[in-house]
């Protein structure tokens, strides 16, 4: 199988998703490393709980450079040869997302290229948009402005907040993405 690491902030929930998606027989990827910028994720725990290594780093008083060095040492010795970015909220300096180039994948809550960055709900909500949604698409140097690879739009609802939103399409996160890093993964094996 192919080896992802993985990276987050946060609660992780799309990161469970993806692994527990990768213990299917047919799953073309398995999880070898969960990293972390924020040493107190749940996320963390979810994963040591699973039996995945984790790596965690503060960034507090590093350069980004140095951070991302750190970050990306750990990745290269888990042998990992992709790496899924899941709710990680940190902007990669350069050097780190060329060397990963189609080969770095990260999932943004909006039908991209709409509401790049943050407060995507409260800006689709406040636009009066029909739809919210989320996107996988390849990381590039420009802040969520890789190729697309999928995308899964999601109703708005008349009573929607942003909290409510959110939730509906973190749901629909949990579906898109462990399927479109296995069609890449799939699709890039057979590639090279
Ligand atoms: C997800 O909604 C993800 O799309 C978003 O953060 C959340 C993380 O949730 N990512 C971004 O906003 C990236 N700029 P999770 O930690 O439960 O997966």
């Amino acid at each position: 199988k192919a080896k992802v690491a993985i990276l987050i902030s946060g609660k992780g929930s799309n990161m469970a998703a993806l692994l527990y998606a990768s213990r299917a027989a047919d799953c073309p990827y398995e999880v070898v490393l969960v990293a972390s910028d924020k040493p107190s994720a749940p996320g963390l725990d979810l994963a040591r709980g699973e039996g995945v290594p984790t790596f965690a780093l503060s960034s507090k008083g590093m350069q980004r450079e140095e951070h991302d060095a750190a970050m990306e040492a750990a990745v290269q010795s888990s042998g990992a040869r992709y790496i899924a970015l899941a709710g990680y909220m940190r902007i990669l300096s350069a050097g780190l997302v060329e060397r990963w180039a189609g080969r770095m994948l990260n999932i943004h809550p909006s039908l991209l290229p709409a509401y790049k960055g943050l407060d995507t709900h409260a800006r689709a909500l406040a636009a009066g948009d029909r739809h919210g949604g989320c996107s996988v698409h390849l990381v590039t140097a420009v802040l969520d402005d890789g190729e697309v690879l999928a995308q899964t739009p999601v109703a708005i609802l008349p009573d929607d907040t942003a909290v409510t939103l959110a939730e509906r399409v973190l749901i629909a996160e949990h579906q898109l993405y462990p399927r479109t890093l296995a069609d890449w993964v799939k699709r890039d094996m057979d590639a090279n």
